[in-house]
Parts: C-alpha cells; structure tokens; sequence
C-alpha cells in the first residue's frame, strides 16, 4: 500500500482510506454553510445509513458468481483511475459574476450531491470495516473507493466558490439512520441505477446542446455514471442471491414503495432548482420523465414490476406533491402551524395517490447481468 501522505489527490488512490486521506480531502475552508447545508435531515436531503452489518456480511455469492467475479474483476481494473480530478478540459468558472439565483441552486446542488456521494462511501466504507467475508468486503472496498473520489471531485468544484462540505465532520456529526439490509439493497441499487439515469441523461443533453454547459464538471459525467451503473449492477446481483427479496408479495409492496419514494423525491427536490435547470436549457419535467423511464428499463433486471408512469394519475400526483411541499417549506419559514399540517397531509395524500396507480407487471431475466446503454 502506498503511504497516503504522498498522495496529492484522490482521484489516483486505490483505496477509500487513500482517497480520504488525499490533500483535496483535507484543508477544509469556509465551510460552514455548505456543511450546515450537508447536515440537514429531512425527508428530502441526503442521510447517511447504517444497517445489521452482520447479516450483510452472511450474504453468499456462489448462486451468482459467474456475473459476480466478472463484475469485481472490472471494478479491480479501475477504469476511472486517476479520472475524477481537474485536467486541461476544466475551463476557469467564473463564480464572482455568476446570476445569485443560479449560484445558490447550483452550489447547493453540488453540496447534495456531495453529500449524496459521500454517504456511500460512509455505508459501504463500514461494511468493509466490520466485514469477514471475503466477496463482501472486496465489493465495497471498491465501491467505497469511487464514491470517495466522487465526493472529493465534487468538494474540489466546491472548493472554486470558496466553499467545501467537511466530510470529516460530517462522518461523525450527522445522523445515521437505520435501515435493514433488504431496504439498503432497494434504496441503494436505486438510488445507483438512478443516479446513472440523472448523469448520462444530463451527459448526453449537454453533449447536443454544449452552449448550455455553465461549468466543466459536466463532462465528467460519462464515466461518473458509469461507475454508480456498476454499483447498481452489484446490489442487483445481491438481491439475486435471495429471491424472496424480489419474489413475495410483501417485498413486491416494498419495491413499489421505494420506487414511488424515490422518484417522487426526485421530482420534488429538482423543482426546487428552477434557475439550475435552465441554465441547462432542461425542463425538469421533461428531464424527470428522461430519468424515470431509464431507471424503469433498467430495474426491469431485477425488480419484477415498474412504475406506471404514463398513467395520467402520475403527473397529477407528482404535481401535487410539489405544490404540497412548497406550501410546506413556505409555512415553515413562516411559523404558519395549521398551513404546515395541512400541506403534510396533502403531501401525504398525494402520496398515497401515487402508491396506490396500479404497477407494471414483467417477467424478470433469469441474470441480472446489463451494460449501460444510454
Ligand atoms: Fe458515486
Ligand atoms: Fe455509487
């Protein structure tokens, strides 16, 4: 191993511990408010998990260890080395005259982003630590590896507007919340699969339209998402190490209801950016269709029903559900006590409105295995 001490950035570390240690990791400045951003806890920012590492540690992989080996054996080669820092293609942003809007929309972008990233690398950085098995803790010592370079990138663009989210700080500050294995594999393999979905969707639109590339991370974007692609491909070959995990009909409730939480939550936080997305030249409703219709077609390897998102209800749902937790944060600034319960039960009911469309029904393939094809 080399020292870390040596190192200079994260991109070119091999493993988390590496990557943390790197220089771009560390001399945090002015960061209290994107770290003040980052510690939020609501149901619409990034948390951080924690889970029963042991039964994870119990998972075996020999019904799936053809895809399985293939897959590490592509995560060990580490396409993306030395990838995720600043080279002659990151042009100069020029934050200083940047439109307030968009700036704020923006940074707090990349802070959710960031802290996104980092949680990742948080969970997956602990199931290597209290791990034994030997398959286990090989894949998330490898996908905590990315996800420590996703969030130091991120920190280094942050690092322009003369901010940086303290990952230190948050790694022992902000609230862990408890999640069992099973509903780590939902969310994570989605929010994977999804974030694939969010960045090649913007990739390929920015790829047409260039004008509308307001800062280099963008082109980024390609290879970033192919690693969380392959992230999601592995928890995809967890949860067909157990078929009840997808098979019974309770865990089919479960499914639709991470699903319908995590595209709904998606909608709603994006329609918070509307200044971002235009900068993009992106509708967010258009985009939002984009990314759902993606994630669905790939989840289609694993999942055994997808969202009907052409049914009228859908739309409607997810409209109402913004305008309720608009109202929402709008009596919150206010101190409005009786606006804030009735826009939770609107946001609730819309809720509910969006569970209860009917899902799609599909056969699922008998391997998980896929490419990313968009
Ligand atoms: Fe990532
Ligand atoms: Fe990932």
């Amino acid at each position: 191993m080399k020292d870390a001490s040596n190192l200079t950035h994260s991109a070119d570390a091999t493993t988390v511990e590496e990557a943390l240690a790197a220089d771009n990791h560390q001399g945090v400045v002015d960061s209290e408010g994107a770290t003040a951003l980052a510690m939020q806890n609501t149901l619409l920012t990034p948390r951080f998990y924690t889970t029963d590492f042991d039964e994870m540690d119990a998972i075996n992989v020999e019904p799936v260890r053809e895809d399985w080996d293939k897959l590490i054996e592509r995560m060990k080669s580490d396409p993306n080395k030395g990838h995720f820092k600043k080279n002659e293609d990151w042009e100069s942003v020029d934050w200083e005259n940047m439109e307030p809007k968009l700036k704020a929309e923006f940074i707090d972008f990349l802070v959710s982003s960031c802290t996104a990233e980092f949680s990742g690398c948080v969970l997956y950085k602990e199931m290597k630590r209290r791990g034994n098995n030997d398959d286990i803790v090989t894949l998330f010592q490898l996908m905590a590896r990315d996800e420590a370079r996703h969030a130091g990138f991120i920190n280094d663009a942050l690092r322009e507007a003369g901010i940086a989210v303290n990952l230190g700080f948050l790694t022992q500050k902000k609230k862990y919340t408890y999640f069992r294995p099973k509903f780590i594999y939902y969310a994570t393999y989605l929010s994977e699969k999804i974030g694939y979905a969010r960045y090649i969707t913007i990739y390929r639109h920015l790829e047409a339209n260039p004008e509308h590339r307001f800062h280099p991370i963008f082109k980024w974007f390609r290879e970033w998402c192919n690693d969380e692609f392959s992230h999601g491909e592995a928890f995809a070959l967890l949860m067909k190490t157990d078929p009840k995990l997808t098979e019974t009909w309770q865990n089919k409730l479960w499914i639709k209801f991470f699903l319908t939480a995590v595209y709904s939550t998606m909608y709603v936080r994006d329609h918070q950016r509307p200044a971002f997305h235009a900068a993009l030249g992106v509708d967010p409703d258009w985009y939002a269709h984009e990314v759902f219709t993606k994630t669905s077609e790939i989840t289609k390897q694993i999942f055994p029903i997808t969202l009907d998102i052409e049914n009228p209800r859908w739309q409607k749902g997810l409209e109402a559900m913004q305008r309720a937790n608009a109202d929402l944060a709008d009596a919150k600034k206010n101190g409005q006590f009786f606006k804030r319960i009735g826009a939770m039960v609107r946001a609730g009911s819309a809720f509910i409105g969006l569970y209860t469309i009917p899902a799609v029904k599909h056969q699922v393939p008998v391997t998980t295995r896929l490419e990313p094809a968009y």
